[in-house]
């Protein structure tokens, strides 16, 4: 009863921030992303009665996690079982990136959970699965571009993610600055709380992104860079501006993320198109063409020496079962 899974980060192109349903983990609205190359998480479980207790190991420690221990409580009422686990991580990150993230973690430890397990859930289950662990998750079961849509029922059953079809004609690349790779002051499930029991422009935000999502689902049709490039941008600085609204306000921005911005829309007036992004937390995405990525790391490279070239990335895996 033991598998080892591999899934990687997933950087949102359109935001997921605030959930209607926080047990569930039922967002407001619905998201797309990218699924990274570099980045991911590898993560071994072993389901056994033999266990007296669930046990999480993070890079080598082991850990209290709640966010894991709640997860595999959800895992054992999904599959009906009653063993415990043993759950071994490694995030395999750039040293202190401060990249590792949830996205990964739980996709991988879904993916893993269920192989150990002897199911053999489909991508939509997994990403189900996936989701209530963490909703960026629910993403990175896949590998390019997904869908997460929100779904209508109060059940969960219709908010899964799934693939939607990367724009044929464009060779898309982000590169990652990383500014600060420090512990993140506002964990983003509390953050986005507060924005939504606090913000005024919450529901703004909510409307905002819905129709930032048919944009960039349109622009991906017609290979329409100019257009993701401005959605995506636009959905970022959006987000953004709800948590500097809420009560009491905050920002994951600082000021080198602001440097970073500048120094994007420089790259643009000089004609190379590049368009940034940013989550919770200080770092800079920045998404451009990979005949352009050179250029646009050299440019990132004056504000950190930590600068990561990324192209779309693969899907969820298991690369070992019993
Ligand atoms: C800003 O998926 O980490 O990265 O569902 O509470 O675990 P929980 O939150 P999480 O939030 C991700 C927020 C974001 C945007 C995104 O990835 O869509």
């Amino acid at each position: 009863m033991k598998a080892t899974a591999i899934a990687h980060t997933n950087i949102a192109l359109i935001k997921y921030w605030g959930k209607r349903d926080k047990t569930l983990i039922l967002p407001a609205n619905s998201s797309l992303s990218m699924t990274l190359d570099q980045f991911y998480t590898e993560t071994t479980v072993e389901w056994s009665d033999a266990f007296m207790t669930d046990q999480f190991t993070l890079n080598g420690s082991r850990i209290e996690d709640t966010k894991v221990t709640r997860f595999l409580t959800i895992l054992r009422q999904q599959f009906g079982m009653t063993e415990k686990a043993h759950v071994t991580s490694t995030n395999h990150v750039p040293t202190a990136a401060g990249l590792a993230s949830s996205a990964s973690a739980f996709a991988a430890l879904a993916l893993a959970a269920s192989k150990a397990a002897g199911r053999e859930d489909d991508d939509e289950t997994l990403s189900r699965l996936a989701r209530l662990g963490s909703g960026s998750a629910s993403r990175s079961i896949f590998g390019d571009f997904a869908l997460w849509q929100k779904g209508t029922d109060d059940t969960g059953i219709d908010s899964y993610a799934y693939p939607v079809v990367a724009p044929t004609e464009l060779d898309l690349a982000m590169v990652v600055a990383v500014v600060d790779a420090g512990p993140k002051k506002i964990d983003s499930r509390l953050g986005m709380q507060s924005t939504v029991e606090t913000s005024p422009y919450f529901e703004a935000w909510t409307a905002t992104a819905e129709k930032d999502l048919l944009t960039i689902q349109d622009a991906f049709k017609a290979n329409d860079f100019k257009i993701i490039g401005e959605t995506v941008e636009r959905n970022a600085l959006s987000m953004h501006a709800t948590t500097m609204a809420a009560t009491p306000p905050f920002s994951y921005l600082k000021p080198a993320s602001f440097a970073i911005m500048e120094t994007v829309h420089a790259l643009r007036e000089n004609g190379i198109e590049a368009y940034f992004t940013m989550d919770a937390g200080p770092n800079v995405k920045v998404l451009c063409l990979t005949k352009d990525e050179q250029q646009v790391q050299t440019a990132l490279a004056s504000h950190t020496d930590q600068v990561y070239i990324c192209h779309p990335g693969p899907k969820a895996r298991v690369i070992a079962h019993d």
